[in-house]
């Protein structure tokens, strides 16, 4: 860590979601259902200068770790992003977020018409690619790949 980076204290214990895309750090929020009824210590630091893309957005969550599924989440929203787990002050892991090639119930269909829309108990269900992150849909194939977070179930 170096100390132009100290923008937002070091933490002791949790996970600091870093190189968040600049703009997306509520929606990562969120996706960690993090709300005013929340009582976990999170910072929050947005569109800090980054060498590596420009400006990010950065979140710290206290005494938490996340589990793949909300890692997934954030992968769609936010593909550069990397989760560094603390553990004593210490970065003990770091890893890049990466695209599952497919994600079920985490995005609902836009098509009203989509079989996953109906009454019928189907999960959603939408295939993965990257650069810029596009989610086909299994069932109608519409595809999402703008504000994907507004998307998220
Ligand atoms: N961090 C923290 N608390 C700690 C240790 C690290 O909040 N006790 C944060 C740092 O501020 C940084 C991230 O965790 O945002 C990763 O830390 P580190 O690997 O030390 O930083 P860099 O080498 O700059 O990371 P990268 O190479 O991923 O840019």
């Amino acid at each position: 860590m170096r100390e132009k980076d100290v923008r937002v204290l070091p933490i002791r214990n949790g996970t600091v979601i870093d190189h968040i895309t600049a703009g997306q750090a509520l929606n990562v929020l969120k996706i960690l259902g993090i709300t005013d009824k929340s009582n976990s210590v999170v910072s929050v630091a947005m569109n800090v200068p980054s060498s590596v893309i420009g400006t990010k957005d950065i979140v710290k969550v206290e005494d938490r770790e996340l589990i793949e599924d909300e890692v997934n989440r954030i992968s769609l929203i936010s593909p550069k992003a990397t989760i560094n787990i603390i553990r004593g002050y210490e970065v003990v892991m770091k890893h890049r977020v990466e695209l599952p090639a497919r994600v079920d119930g985490v995005v609902k269909c836009v098509n009203p018409n989509c079989i996953s829309n109906t009454s019928e108990p189907v999960v959603s269900k939408f295939l993965v690619s990257g650069k810029p992150v596009m989610l086909r849909c299994a069932y109608c194939d519409y595809v999402i790949s703008e504000n994907i977070a507004a998307h998220l179930i």
